[in-house]
């Protein structure tokens, strides 16, 4: 069975980013002028994927209206014969049809998968973090699905991450079969530096056969009294091959401060009509 659906959880509360987070989604941070939630519909779309589940839960409207038609903005453009603009917009709403479900209490990763259960109805799925950004011209997510059509079994993105960073991740040891594929042994949830069964952590991305519905219901509340995706992987691998698998592409953690300073820098790069003001911007502040 192919991989079409794509889960994406947006529901947590986002502390890294207070107090802008208090009333908007990290999801809806703006890299320039594009939300990062919009990059990473994007790489679903580009990875074959044509059904999304968006897990929200409060002060997240933000996100359905982003992705809604908006009559009276599209009128007000149409009016101002602002074509360019409006082609814009309505290309955003028409990228993909999106099925939303509330996360009522924001009780952990795991939880935010588990809501989706009944919509992905027994088929293999992609799960994509709302906050991470994977640049690449094959897609991360396209890259774990080849994978899984390779093997039938669930695949997880990982990255070799700095040792002092290892209590931030999911983090796996792993028996490495190829270059860039290991079979999964074990996985931690945020293991002290000392404890770590390695330095090849988790990102966001993941692709799972249904089977992992049933490890996150015996999940009990982990690390931070949340249900994590990490012990729910944990138990999948007891019963079924797991694959773990280092990707081609550039990530950028926006939930976290510095990861969306550099997104907003090496974007800000690439806009012809933004690059030269902004290095030569830059090239002041250094040499002040
Ligand atoms: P994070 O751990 O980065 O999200 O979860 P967080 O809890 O919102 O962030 P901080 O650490 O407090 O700053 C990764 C992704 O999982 C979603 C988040 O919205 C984010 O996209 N998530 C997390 C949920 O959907 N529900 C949860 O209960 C937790």
């Amino acid at each position: 069975m192919a991989v079409t659906k794509a889960v994406i959880p947006a529901a947590g509360l986002g502390t890294r980013f207070l107090p802008a987070t208090k009333s908007m989604p990290k999801e809806m941070l703006p890299i320039i002028d594009v939300p990062v939630i919009h990059y990473v519909v994007k790489e679903a779309l580009d990875s074959g994927i044509d059904d999304i589940i968006i897990i929200t839960g409060r002060s997240k409207r933000a996100i359905e209206d982003y992705f809604d038609d908006s009559p009276e903005l599209e009128m007000h453009l149409a009016n101002g014969k602002k074509e360019h603009l409006l082609k814009m917009v309505q290309e955003i709403s028409s990228l993909v049809d999106i099925h939303y479900i509330r996360q009522k209490e924001p009780l952990g990763l795991g939880d935010a998968v588990l809501r989706a259960e009944k919509h992905i109805c027994n088929e293999p799925f992609a799960v994509l973090l709302g906050d991470d950004i994977i640049r690449n011209d094959r897609p991360c997510t396209r890259q774990l699905i080849d994978t899984f059509d390779r093997y039938r079994c669930s695949v997880i993105a990982v990255e070799d991450v700095p040792k002092e960073m290892v209590s931030s991740y999911g983090i796996i040891k792993g028996r490495r079969l190829e270059d860039s594929l290991f079979l999964l042994e074990d996985i931690v949830e945020k293991p002290k530096a000392e404890e770590a069964p390695s330095t090849m952590g988790a990102i966001g991305r993941y692709v799972f056969t249904p089977e992992i519905f049933d490890c996150l219901k015996r999940t009990t509340h982990g690390v931070g009294g949340e249900i994590q995706l990490t012990d729910g992987i944990r138990l999948l691998k007891d019963s079924q091959n797991v694959y773990a698998c280092t990707f081609h592409g550039r990530r950028y953690d926006t939930g976290d401060r510095m990861g969306y300073i550099e997104a907003i820098i090496d974007f800000a790069l690439e806009h012809d009509d933004l690059r030269d003001d902004v290095m030569a911007y830059m090239r002041w502040v250094v040499q002040a």
